[in-house]
């Protein structure tokens, strides 16, 4: 067994005493969003300071505790809260607790995010299905030693997001008149948001939307057989397209769209 291995047995016997068992879904939500955890039914509630090997999150806004229940009519684990590579994480410690939702035997996964706009045709505030990404944070999760029984050394990329999910949440947009955008992420390290010079790249190499966080996390879902479905918020566009960036329009957009962005992910769920 590797080092791996046997931590996620003993975070998965820890949680399993918790009561976590059955998970259908597990739920990244991301900045702004973790309010859609408190509508687990039945919840039960751990916080990252108590769970073998999970670190603490350190962004403002971040609650930093996992939520077990029912969501949807759906087993969830859902991380009110995420750990993003720019705290000093590696990127193995980001993507641990997907290796848990994992090895508690979830199928799917959906994650959401806050991001920028590269597309000129997006505005703050529309919602993205991601339909694929570049990984331009200059790491992978899976570099190191490679466990076959955890996913194939060099998986398949092609489809990590996958199509069927997306069209259950497009359907499910239209019926609630919502204009879902689709595209392509791009996840950079950060903590610096982009210059205008590396959005120009971006947009000519093929991104809709910068962030940074997600493209770990999708890399480990896809290494361990989970389907994914993708959300981002556009929260603003990207640098060089406004005057200027900063956090607190991220947060005011997120404000103004988590209604719209909450049922839209409760309604896929209910039909995924
Ligand atoms: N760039 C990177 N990450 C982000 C942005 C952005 O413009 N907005 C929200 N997260």
């Amino acid at each position: 067994m590797t080092k791996l291995q046997e931590q996620l047995q003993e975070t998965t016997t820890f949680l399993q005493e918790k009561g976590v068992k059955d998970i259908e879904f597990g739920l990244i939500l991301g900045s702004g969003l973790g309010e859609l955890a408190d509508e687990i039914e039945e919840a039960i509630v751990i916080p990252y300071a108590e769970i073998p090997y999970f670190p603490v999150s350190t962004v403002v806004g971040h609650a930093g505790q996992l939520v077990y229940g029912t969501l949807s009519g759906k087993k969830v684990l859902a991380m009110q809260g995420r750990f993003h590579y720019y705290e000093g994480h590696s990127m193995q410690t980001v993507t641990y607790p997907v290796r848990v939702m994992a090895a508690m035997k979830a199928h799917s996964m959906i994650v959401t995010n806050a991001c920028g706009g590269v597309n000129e045709s997006f505005a703050p505030g529309d919602l993205m299905l991601i339909t694929d990404h570049i990984n331009y944070t200059g790491d992978n999760p899976l570099i190191g030693e490679n466990a076959d029984e955890m996913g194939p050394r060099f998986p398949d990329m092609s489809n990590a997001y996958t199509p069927a999910y997306r069209e259950v949440a497009k359907e499910v947009g239209a019926k609630k008149g919502l204009h879902l955008k689709e595209g392509v992420y791009m996840g950079w390290s950060g903590p610096t948001y982009e210059t205008p010079a590396e959005i120009r790249m971006s947009r000519v190499i093929g991104a809709d939307a910068v962030g940074m966080s997600t493209v770990p996390e999708v890399i480990v879902a896809t290494h361990s057989g989970l389907k994914v479905l993708g959300i981002s918020c556009i929260t603003n566009l990207a640098a060089g397209m406004q005057a200027t960036l900063n956090h607190a329009e991220v947060v005011e957009t997120t404000e103004r769209v988590k209604a719209e962005f909450k049922e839209l992910i409760k309604e896929t769920l209910a039909v995924l």
